[in-house]
């Protein structure tokens, strides 16, 4: 099979036909690749629903020199051979951004003090990279009741941004979906239903794939800030699972255990809620030793880099 030539950012890279830009993107590295709020690569239909990952065409391909005519979510479109992309390097694209991320955080609330995903919430992290400091919004947010699902997660969904993967999830991995998004634009909102979706094995995992605060882990919550948490890898023999996670400790407590994500804050396998929940010994877990943090993450060095202007010099792919 022919590769396809793509140039993002002035970098360019070969791959196969019927990649998307953000992947093209990604294999490239560094910060070329655009934020994702809503594609996932793990679970199948992810994408087209949040625009934060817009980038500008300016050419369309090799046979077609033309610009595409308005800016398009690199998750959901497809590279041609010869195209030429713009993420950060186009002003244009870092303006729309930061408008994304003012309509994103009309209805979220700014709680990060007190939310359990503070340090490791994508919308954190977009907003101290791509936003602007203030809202021109002036009426009341809209507010939701906290819903207990179970014994074990918590849906407050004041804080969702409606990017639909814990319900792919929910659709891809757990036996039947129970939950989903009800009515239409300004009301739309995640199912109460969504109650039911716990009895699944592996219904923890949304808590994984949720970019905001909206689902949290009721047994880690409010125990300690991440950041003050030491990641570990381990793994474990598992019936249901690879059984391979992340064990957040505090000395020799487990606090929370959560999948392994990878740079692009992806979970790479699955885990059941027995690892998740129900595990939080280290006798019942093999340590590997300490995670890898990326050195961007307020996890790792409390470090944001602002990228409102586009850069000046290249190359533009200096890896975190
Ligand atoms: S609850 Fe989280 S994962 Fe589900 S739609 Fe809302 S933001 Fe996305
Ligand atoms: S990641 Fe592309 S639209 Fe959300």
């Amino acid at each position: 099979m022919s590769l396809l030539k793509v140039t993002i950012d002035n970098l360019d890279v070969e791959v196969e036909p019927g990649t998307t830009i953000l992947n093209a993107a990604r294999k490239i590295g560094g910060r070329v690749v655009p934020p994702a709020m809503c594609y996932y690569s793990g679970l199948k239909g992810t994408g087209g629903k949040c625009r934060t990952c817009l980038v500008k065409v300016s050419k369309s391909s090799a046979t077609d020199p033309r610009p595409m005519p308005k800016l398009v979510p690199s998750c959901s479109t497809i590279v041609q051979d010869g195209m030429i992309v713009q993420n950060i390097t186009s002003p244009e694209v870092l303006e729309a951004r930061k408008h994304i991320v003012e309509i994103l955080l009309i209805n979220h609330p700014l709680d990060c003090p007190i939310c359990d995903q503070a340090g490791e919430c994508d919308l954190q992290n977009l907003s101290y990279k791509h936003g602007l400091a203030d809202t021109r919004y002036e009426f009341e947010r809209r507010t939701f009741e906290k819903i207990d699902i179970g014994r074990f997660i918590q849906l407050h969904m004041t804080r969702c941004i409606l990017c639909y993967r814990c319900v792919y999830l929910a659709d891809q991995l757990t036996d039947k979906r129970v939950h989903g998004v009800l009515f239409r634009g300004d009301n739309s909102e995640i199912s109460t239903f969504i109650e039911n979706v716990v009895e699944n094995d592996f219904s923890g995992n949304v808590i994984d794939v949720c970019p905001v605060g909206a689902l949290t882990d009721k047994t880690f919550r409010f125990k300690s800030r991440v950041w003050f948490t030491k990641p570990y890898d381990a793994h474990r023999n598992c019936e249901k699972c690879e059984g391979k996670a992340v064990l957040w400790m505090s000395g020799t407590d487990v606090l929370r255990v959560t999948g392994r994500k990878n740079e692009f804050g992806e979970v790479e396998d699955f885990i059941c809620n027995e690892c998740r929940f129900e595990k939080k010994n280290t006798d019942d877990w093999i340590l590997e030793g300490p995670r890898n943090i990326s050195h961007s993450s307020v996890i790792s060095q409390n470090l944001y880099e602002l990228i409102n202007e586009p850069p000046k010099e290249p190359p533009f792919n200096k890896k975190d």
